[in-house]
């Protein structure tokens, strides 16, 4: 790789020696090479009012200028944007004049609509061009989006959109997933019908798969006929750099899902910065990112970095294990991708599946397009790095082990391919600008080879500025005092004595990672006492889990006495049904287990620690002698 964007270690370490130097002028550097802007900024960094940093905060810019009129300007208006294969394996190409024209339309219908600069707009979509088309739309017109995963449910959407304050939401008639068409629209009518969304003057649906939908006159409108009647050309809003480009709901350790705000100007710089270092992005790169929109992994490197690079990239609607789990394999191959990046929880349960049957192995596909791999989400375990290196990389792709967050906007530590010499499990070292460490509860550096709190200690132009609507909560969940200025990850790391490389050993906090889907185990909680009929007090953790990495866990009390047996099963199942209804089935919980009290000191405190043993299976060895009730141990270590 002597051509890689930065080769080999001596370049990395310059980099980190230029921003060690003088962080401001290095951002500031890559700011002024990789975005366009209508108004040149003055000033990188400006922290007077820290925590609440700002960057490049005197310039303009317009978010999908930059990812799409600068490429047609620059000739590549006849390049494939996107190429979108459909569930049912139906192939399309976008090219980046295509783009343009459908995100200004959109963008026109959105402003006729009179959605304004500042304005916030929820979609709620499956994987689709119209999607990213959607969230162009609202960066080029300044409306802030707040896209909802597909598969949460009416409930939780409610809550984004009354959170968000969302004057529109932008939906689909169904979506297809696996073969299966899967109601949008309808979820969208009922989280609507739930209350406290009266902000919101219109629906907007793309039509999918045309299956019937209710229609209310007064607020539904059809995105292709609203489209049609638009002009495919729109000027953009010109604005701050620090005006929000979105909001992402993402789950803490406490309380409801917090709104992670991003900026436009800082945000879209790491996204173009990081598509292109940490993937060696290249013109004749094709690139696939496997994640939904709906996360922050596809805002970043679907929605907008591969964009603002004018790179070609395949967006997929559907499924890995459909109609086969050969699926991405062949899909590696029909469309000579170059770059894939997925979760470990996808490679982990394709092993399982190719190992089961021969012919959806990857040996039965020409992978010989790739050149580099990338990895995000949760670490990776050696078994399924040496997998993925060897079965789909052919052993010669380096594997990018990418650890970064919503809140973070895009890498924070990760390998470079042409630099970084790897090591299964580790996400290797800072992306340059990146002061990652790692210090103790009261933020002293620990030495290598001992674990502590990952941190960021100084600010980076793609963090997170604040929660929406709750700048005190940003402040105590990200900037506690006790860390002096350092921003707290929520993980845990350890770095290792010789080579300084970082290995994440996980959340530090309340929070899961599930199939690479991040969960508060206080929402599920809360879901489950909230089926006031049943449940008295419900405690849930997470155990290690083969194929998901996590598995949720959830202890219950109910109102009645103790189920056993067949009794127990079907409240188990009626539980999490119930939970899937309240926040989406991703959130159900893996096991069930029922006692006639939680395990708590005297004083009344739930000790999690233990119910993380109980749920491991392990022997207790920690001492029982304060609890109020030993016995209930015995019960909640019974599966249902
Ligand atoms: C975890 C996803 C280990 C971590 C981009 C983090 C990882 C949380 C990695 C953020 C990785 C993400 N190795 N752990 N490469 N990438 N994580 O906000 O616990 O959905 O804090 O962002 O996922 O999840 P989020």
């Amino acid at each position: 790789m002597e051509d890689a964007h930065v080769c080999g270690m001596a370049a990395y370490d310059k980099l980190v020696a230029e921003a060690d130097a003088d962080p401001s002028g290095y951002w500031s550097r890559l700011a002024r090479e990789l975005v366009s802007w209508k108004t040149p900024f003055t000033k990188g960094l400006d922290d007077s009012q820290a925590p609440f940093f700002q960057w490049f905060a005197d310039g303009t810019l317009n978010v999908s200028y930059n990812c799409l009129d600068r490429q047609v300007e620059r000739g590549l208006g006849d390049k494939t944007a996107i190429i979108f294969e459909s569930d049912d394996g139906t192939v399309s190409r976008v090219s980046y004049s295509d783009m343009l024209a459908r995100t200004c339309r959109l963008a026109n219908v959105l402003r006729a609509r009179g959605v304004k600069k500042g304005d916030r707009v929820v979609i709620y979509m499956s994987m689709s061009v119209e999607g990213v088309v959607a969230m162009q739309a609202c960066a080029r017109i300044g409306a802030t989006h707040s896209v909802v995963f597909g598969g949460f449910s009416a409930q939780s959407l409610r809550d984004r959109i009354e959170g968000a304050g969302a004057v529109m939401v932008i939906t689909a008639d169904h979506q297809l997933r696996g073969g299966k068409q899967l109601p949008l629209k309808a979820i969208v009518d009922e989280a609507i019908a739930l209350g406290g969304c009266d902000a919101v003057a219109d629906v907007i649906v793309y039509r999918r798969t045309g299956g019937a939908v209710a229609w209310e006159p007064s607020r539904d409108r059809w995105m292709h006929e609203e489209m049609q009647a638009q002009p495919p050309t729109c000027e953009p809003e010109w604005v701050g750099a620090e005006h929000p480009l979105f909001i992402l709901y993402t789950s803490g350790s406490t309380g409801k899902p917090k709104g992670v705000q991003h900026a436009s100007g800082g945000y879209l710089l790491h996204a173009a910065l990081t598509t292109k270092w940490s993937f060696d992005m290249k013109p004749d790169d094709v690139f696939w990112c496997t994640a939904d929109i709906g996360w922050v992994t596809g805002h970043t490197y679907i929605a907008y970095g591969p964009l603002a690079l004018g790179a070609t990239q395949v967006v997929f609607e559907g499924v890995p294990t459909y109609p086969d789990a050969g699926r991405f394999w062949k899909m590696i191959q029909d469309h000579q991708v170059s770059v894939f990046y997925t979760a470990p929880t996808a490679i982990r349960s394709l092993i399982k599946l190719a190992e089961a049957d021969a012919t959806v192995h990857p040996k039965r596909y020409d992978l010989s397009s790739l050149r580099i791999l990338g990895s995000v989400g949760e670490p990776i375990n050696p078994a399924a790095w040496a997998w993925y290196h060897q079965h789909i990389g052919g052993g010669r792709c380096p594997i990018v082990d990418t650890f970064w967050q919503t809140e973070s906007g895009g890498h924070l530590i990760t390998p470079l391919p042409g630099a970084t010499p790897l090591v299964p499990g580790s996400c290797t070292l800072p992306f340059p600008g990146i002061t990652a460490a790692i210090v103790d509860e009261y933020g002293n550096d620990v030495p290598h080879g001992q674990g502590g709190i990952l941190v960021i200690k100084t600010p980076w132009p793609s963090m997170i500025r604040t929660i929406w609507g709750d700048p005190e909560r940003f402040k105590s969940s990200y900037f506690p005092a006790e860390l002096k200025g350092c921003y707290l990850a929520g993980d845990g790391a350890i770095r290792d004595p010789l080579t300084g490389y970082f290995t994440i050993t996980g959340r530090i906090d309340d929070v899961l990672n599930v199939s690479g889907h991040r969960m508060g185990t206080m929402e599920i909680e809360s879901a489950l006492v909230a089926k006031t009929d049943l449940v008295a007090e419900a405690a849930v953790v997470g155990r290690p889990d083969d194929t998901t990495g996590e598995a949720i866990c959830a202890f219950v009390v109910l109102k009645g006495a103790r189920p056993t047996g067949e009794e127990a099963t079907r409240i188990a199942n009626e539980l999490r049904n119930w939970v899937a209804a309240q926040i989406g089935p991703i959130a159900k919980p893996k096991d069930i287990r029922f006692g006639d009290n939680l395990p708590k000191t005297r004083s009344g405190k739930i000790l999690r620690r233990l119910l993380r043993s109980i749920a491991n299976g392990e022997a207790i060895t920690q001492d029982t002698s304060t609890l109020e009730n030993p016995a209930v141990l015995e019960q909640l270590a019974q599966k249902n």
